[in-house]
């Protein structure tokens, strides 16, 4: 980037906002930076790929998911623990690599927030170099707390404080939103900044492209295989649009294509596991791309209800989540809503019936 063009940093970008608030103490926007510091060394570390030797499994280290780690899960938990636990403005952090709550050691100050994070998503996806994220939310911590306990940490997705996520790609962003919009930072690989790129995304509230796990489609409820049915039906069907489908298998990604262009995503809930209420996980999947999504005037729903007003029961809940352009995911909603095949020949549900579908 030559100089002599001016173009705003992440740690500008913060300190304007900050200024919105004249009491803010600064400790929000250290969090943040740091957050940002984890994401670019994560970055390095998945940029070197096997010449780092940071491919393959943890030996046989299985996290509280049942899931066999990569050398990367554990690195990139690592530099989330490591760059924010010095701090003094956390009261203690979650992860998807945790089972319990991690406290600050007594070695350091305690402070006002919660951190948690996905340290890599789509770890699937490394060995074979396709794109993978890492997703963080930021809560605040009840007033008081001296040593956090899970309780603490299950709010409700609408109580966020600033979530975002970073995506590991041909070019490394972040994306985030302190609850004024949704910005994306691109990453200047020369200077080690973040550079505000992509100022208020906003996601098209429509669209013709969705991306669900089609081999799951057996497992499916009657209004998602409806959905998608309607969807593949394309020109000929009732939605009189044809539709491209997508599956990266890496949701940060997913993610970042529908605020690019829109779309719609969906990991519903659905019969494979029913003790498991879906595939993605609430406080650290879910919430904070969900909170980015209707930041970008898109929206994020369980299928049932809008993500964002469920109070969560566990640190690690499973959740069905559908995402992406507004009227698509309103759509969904309404056949989660409306479970009985509507006969769509009915006079009751045309253009100007009593039952008129979402546009
Ligand atoms: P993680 O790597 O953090 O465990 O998350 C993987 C998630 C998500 O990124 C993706 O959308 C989904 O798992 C892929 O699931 P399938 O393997 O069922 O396609
Ligand atoms: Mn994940
Ligand atoms: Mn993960």
């Amino acid at each position: 980037m030559p100089l002599t063009q001016h173009r705003t940093t992440l740690t500008q970008f913060l300190i304007e906002e900050r200024r919105r608030y004249p009491h803010a103490s600064g400790d929000f926007n250290s969090l943040i930076l740091n957050v940002a510091l984890a994401c670019k060394s994560i970055a390095r570390a998945v940029a070197f790929g096997a010449l780092g030797g940071v491919l393959g499994q943890a030996g046989d280290a299985v996290n509280v998911q049942g899931e066999t780690q990569q050398k990367l899960d554990v690195l990139s938990n690592n530099a989330f623990l490591r760059l924010n636990e010095w701090g003094g403005y956390l009261a203690g952090m979650a992860s998807e690599e945790m089972e319990s709550v991690y406290q600050i050691p007594g070695t350091y100050p305690k402070g006002k927030y919660l951190l948690v994070f996905d340290p890599l998503d789509g770890s699937s996806n490394i060995d074979v170099n396709v794109s993978v994220g890492s997703i963080f939310s930021v809560l605040r911590a009840p007033d008081g707390v001296s040593d956090v306990t899970e309780q603490d940490f299950l709010q409700p997705g609408s109580e966020q404080v600033a979530a975002g996520y970073a995506i590991y790609g041909p070019t490394t962003m972040l994306v985030l939103t302190v609850g004024t919009g949704a910005n994306g930072f691109t990453l200047d690989p020369n200077l080690g900044e973040f550079i505000l790129t992509h100022p208020a995304l906003q996601i098209p509230p429509d669209t013709q492209e969705f991306a669900i796990n089609a081999s799951n489609s057996r497992f499916w409820e009657a209004p998602v295989k409806r959905y998608v049915d309607e969807c593949l039906a394309g020109k000929s069907g009732v939605r009189e649009k044809d539709f491209n489908m997508r599956w990266i298998a890496s949701m940060v990604a997913e993610a970042h294509r529908i605020l690019m262009r829109g779309g719609v995503f969906l990991y519903p809930r659905d019969t494979k596991h029913p003790a498991k209420h879906g595939r993605l996980r609430l406080l650290y999947e879910a919430n904070p791309i969900g909170f980015i999504m209707e930041q970008a005037g898109g929206r994020a729903s369980t299928g049932r209800e809008s993500v964002l007003q469920v109070q969560p029961a566990s640190l690690h809940q499973r959740i069905g989540l559908v995402f992406g352009s507004r009227n698509e995911v309103d759509r969904i909603e309404y056949y989660h809503q409306h479970p009985e095949p509507i006969e769509l020949d009915n006079p009751l549900f045309h253009e100007r019936g009593l039952f008129r579908l979402p546009a």
